[in-house]
């Protein structure tokens, strides 16, 4: 008797489309596939995955059932695909009762056809910019780049009530690739890719930015990855940079986002808050832990614009995947539920707190540390981002002064601070 097979196939130009099919022979059906088909030569279908069945016609139909809602609509051939359906699909079959043996799965190691092309390179005269401003650009670049960690972004997320995603459309805006086979691809965008259906999204939108390959001017290839339902697309805008600040981003950010969330270039960090606090939308983004006494960002905070999420982040992938330590701090202004580093707070009255953590200095100003909180003290008092960051702000205390605070102790300028007051 012949043998029976299922498989699921792909062509390469199609990465959002699969087909799901059953066959006696599978080398002449991808024959088959490669010679009825394809939108050009280069559009060549391969097998993702093929296994030996008992009786191909029920899995088949089985798979038509359970996955109704996957297939397109015109073609009842075509399913969806994406990295999480494939798995699903996979599952699927391999737990079937007529599944006997795999045959063939795709990896995540896909071969690279990798074209030679000839070409020269022009000089910097001919792109008509400097040494030096190469140089600037690439330094900006090895300070920006440093890539969150998933388990950071899991750590942080899972603390909001999951009712906040429902039917919201996240903006993760300095997201570099949605990759095929998700290896290059932002921890952001892979985290609500995963989560997707947990969280009950409507859309994610990523998008690329074209900086950090434009080092020698070469024009915009920033793109705009968007999921939404099951359907997963990029689109390459002309002219589109990627960047936060490129009108099509700010456009994205203020009529289809709801909630930005990102780990933005430490670099452009000022321009960066302003653009998101100014768009009323809500956010949840990494920042330096020094925000909270730093001029550019104190009035955000004074204002009750933005308040710390729930965790300080410590170390991050640098590009060549080593773990490089950068002081980061979660921010948001999506309420925090009992935050529990209320705890590290010490609010006790003056007289209680251990002299060598309070001083006044020169200008006869309190200046407490290490999170003691004088409860019982009526004027303006010092304090590092350190109480700002465990909550102190939701404790009944406001901060009364713009800027950064610099306390002088016999005439020697120290650490900045920021100036709070009990409400
Ligand atoms: C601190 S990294 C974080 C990347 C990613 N969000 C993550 O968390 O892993 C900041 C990224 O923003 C990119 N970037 C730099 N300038 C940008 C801009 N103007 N708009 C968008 N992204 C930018 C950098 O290339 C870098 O990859």
């Amino acid at each position: 008797m012949a043998k029976q097979y299922i498989y699921i196939v792909q062509a390469l130009l199609e990465p959002s489309k699969c087909k799901i099919g059953k066959t006696n022979d599978l080398e002449r059906r991808l024959n088959e596939y490669n010679k009825m088909t394809g939108k050009s030569k280069e559009n060549i279908y391969q097998y993702l995955f093929t296994c030996e069945v008992k009786n191909m016609t029920e899995l088949e139909n089985d798979i038509k059932e359970k996955y109704s809602i996957l297939r397109e609509e015109k073609s009842k051939e075509i399913y969806f695909y994406n990295s999480e359906l494939f798995k699903q699909y996979v599952t699927f079959i391999q737990a079937h009762k007529m599944f006997v043996k795999e045959i063939f799965i795709k990896t995540d190691d896909k071969k690279q056809i990798v074209k030679i092309v000839k070409r020269t390179t022009p000089s910097l005269e001919e792109r008509g910019i400097s040494r030096k401003e190469v140089l600037q650009k690439a330094q900006k670049i090895n300070n920006d780049e440093f890539y969150t960690k998933f388990e950071d972004i899991e750590k942080e997320l899972s603390m909001y009530d999951k009712s906040i995603w429902k039917n919201k459309t996240v903006f993760c805006n300095c997201d570099d690739a949605v990759d095929d086979n998700r290896k290059n691809t932002s921890a952001f965008a892979l985290y609500f890719l995963q989560n997707f259906k947990e969280l009950e999204l409507k859309k994610l939108i990523c998008t690329h930015y074209s900086g950090p390959v434009d080092l020698f001017n070469q024009g915009a290839k920033g793109y705009v990855f968007t999921k939404e339902g099951f359907r997963e697309f990029k689109e390459f805008p002309k002219n589109y940079t990627g960047s936060f600040d490129d009108p099509l981003s700010l456009k994205i950010l203020n009529e289809d986002a709801d909630i930005v969330c990102t780990n933005p270039p430490f670099s452009r960090a000022i321009d960066y808050w302003e653009i998101t606090i100014k768009s009323g939308k809500q956010f949840i983004i990494i920042s330096n832990i020094t925000n909270p006494i730093t001029p550019a960002f104190i009035p955000y905070f004074m204002n009750n614009e933005v308040w710390a999420g729930y965790n300080r982040v410590d170390y991050f992938f640098n590009p060549k995947k080593q773990l490089v330590d950068a002081s980061g701090h979660w921010y948001t202004n999506i309420p925090i539920k009992d935050r529990p580093k209320y705890k590290n707070l010490k609010i006790i009255p003056l007289n209680d707190i251990p002299e060598k953590y309070k001083k006044y200095d020169d200008a006869n100003k309190l200046v407490v540390s290490n999170c003691y909180i004088p409860n019982d003290y009526k004027k303006p008092f010092a304090v590092s981002a350190r109480p700002i960051l465990n909550g102190l702000l939701e404790k009944g205390y406001k901060i009364i002064l713009n800027t950064q605070y610099f306390p002088y102790e016999n005439g020697k300028k120290c650490f900045g601070k920021v100036l709070v007051q009990k409400i």
